[in-house]
């Protein structure tokens, strides 16, 4: 359904246009309130805030354009984006105006609020909706829903997959989310020279997913800006996700371009800000180090990889179950020889060293053994009866903890060996731990669960500790000097300021002063 009109203020003055966002604010704010959260989620249906939209559009302005714009936004909601193009362009004039909102729910509110202003919403998936031959923008700007891939059914990803590839070159994963398809069709609705802004979550400049997205940006386009907000102040009030607002021309990047990376502050007033070219911005995998960090030099210092064998710790599939204090453990009659130490999580670990008595348990506050048997159920039976109650009483629930039924002997954990350093891999910089994640010097037999990551030196370096034992302290202590900046640029930063650092990002980390020459 399509609605149309020619004037797009209509007759409004400035003053009335800013009523006209007021009453905007409001009706998005009730039409809010009647969806629950889940809802919301499932279309990504989480307005850009009216700063935040002026924000964007004032960017835009300085670009400073003297042809007329024809405007589009394919994901429209109650129009965040037109309102604020329509209180700031001043006397520029818009020569055309669409946009798609498919939910219904919001769609005819926007329709009845711009229906006197020119706007053509269609009440329509975009992603299906075909360009006619003089459809083409030379603004858009959108914040698409950020739909999870797992959120999206099989065969609409494969549609939207052969879709992106087919308009843009883009050979999207399946692990891309609905926002990369988003960018990746609507290239069709550009005109030549157009240029897009983008809000969308910053995921992309780190993670797989986004290698052709990075690609598209680099090759078929113009990449001018992108701006990232700090993860810690996040845009939305309802929704966690670390944004950036992407800038791009639709032209082939001319020889030597750069690319201006801003970060903190707002997108109108950044802290911090770099230009990178375009030949440095290929080779590299994660694009967030920009602009607080430099272009990598080519370095051919040690990686953690180098060093170490990374592992998660063991997934036992039901802690609270397996895992036990020794009162409890002494208590229930269980038998000591069927249990090991295992380390508590890292927030029982105060320091960044754990020493151990003279049976290698942790000398910890909080200290933990984890039940591991591998004899048949009729021995433990007969020979370990209250091993055999504990065992019984945990039998039902055992059939909902997918990794236990799925285990031939459903109390058997993995054989692990302990190690000598672990990671604590996911947190927020705090007053106790300034860095998100701690390297831990274990001296102890205490293995762990999949809370931390387990180093276990690699066989070269294994022969040098065990000929110096002072190589583990060296070791231990180049790992604590990893600069906040290289931990940070090395994982990835989630909205609300949580950071982690995944086995293979760990792995690329240098080590820097270290050799085992
Ligand atoms: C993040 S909101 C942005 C709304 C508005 N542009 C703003 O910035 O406030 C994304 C909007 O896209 C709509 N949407 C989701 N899937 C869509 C699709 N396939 N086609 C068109 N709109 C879609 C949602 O209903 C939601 O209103």
């Amino acid at each position: 359904m399509i609605w149309r009109n020619t004037d797009y203020n209509d007759g409004m003055n400035n003053e009335a246009l800013k009523d006209q966002e007021a009453h905007r604010v409001k009706i998005q704010a009730e039409l809010d309130s009647k969806k629950t959260s889940l809802e919301r989620n499932r279309l990504w249906q989480f307005a850009t805030p009216t700063s935040l939209a002026r924000d964007v559009v004032s960017y835009w302005l300085t670009l400073l354009w003297n042809e007329s714009i024809d405007f589009i936004d394919p994901a429209f909601g109650t129009g965040s984006f037109f309102s604020a193009l329509l209180q700031m362009k001043g006397g520029k004039e818009i020569r055309s105006a669409r946009a798609y909102e498919l939910d219904s729910h919001y769609g005819e509110s926007s329709m009845d609020l711009w229906r006197n202003h020119g706007i053509q919403i269609s009440l329509s998936d975009f992603t299906k909706a075909l360009p006619g031959k003089s459809d083409k923008f030379n603004l858009l700007i959108c914040n698409p829903p950020y739909v999870r891939h797992h959120h999206i059914p099989a065969q609409e990803k494969r549609r939207l997959r052969n879709l992106s590839e087919r308009i843009s070159w883009m050979r999207l994963s399946g692990l891309a989310g609905l926002h990369c398809h988003f960018m990746a069709i609507s290239h069709q609705w550009m005109k030549d020279g157009g240029v897009a802004g983008w809000l969308i979550p910053s995921g992309f400049m780190d993670v797989n997913y986004g290698v052709e997205m990075k690609r598209y940006l680099l090759e078929r386009v113009t990449l001018m800006r992108i701006h990232r907000f700090d993860p810690d102040d996040v845009q939305f009030d309802d929704a966690l996700v670390s944004s950036s607002v992407v800038w791009f021309k639709n032209a082939p990047p001319p020889v030597g371009h750069k690319v201006e990376f801003t970060f903190w502050g707002t997108h109108e007033n950044p802290h911090v800000s770099k230009m990178i070219e375009v030949s440095d911005l290929k080779p590299e995998a994660k694009w967030t180090r920009f602009p607080k960090s430099d272009t990598r030099s080519s370095t051919s210092c040690l990686t953690i990889a180098d060093v170490f064998e990374i592992r998660r710790g063991i997934a036992t599939g039901w802690n609270s179950f397996f895992v036990l204090s020794k009162e409890k453990i002494e208590n229930l009659w269980l038998p000591m020889k069927f249990f090991r130490p295992i380390l508590p999580s890292s927030r029982y670990v105060p320091g960044n060293r754990i020493d151990a008595d003279k049976n290698g348990i942790p000398l910890l506050e909080e200290q933990l053994f984890l039940l591991n048997c591998s004899l048949s159920e009729d021995k433990i039976r007969s020979e370990y009866p209250t091993l055999w109650k504990y065992l019984e009483n945990g039998r039902e629930e055992m059939k909902n903890r997918y990794l236990c039924k799925s285990r031939t002997i459903w109390y058997k954990q993995e054989s692990r060996a302990p190690a000598p350093f672990l990671c604590t891999y996911m947190g927020r910089p705090n007053s106790k731990h300034w860095k998100p994640f701690r390297f831990i010097l274990n001296r102890s037999v205490a293995i762990a669960t999949n809370n931390y990551l387990m180093l276990y030196p690699k066989a070269g370096v294994a022969s040098a500790i065990a000929g110096q034992p002072d190589t583990l302290d060296k070791i231990w202590n180049c790992l604590n000097s990893i600069s906040i900046d290289n931990l940070v640029e090395g994982g990835r930063v989630y909205g609300g300021g949580l950071h982690k650092v995944e086995p293979k990002e760990l792995a690329k980390i240098p080590l820097v002063g270290l050799d085992f020459a």
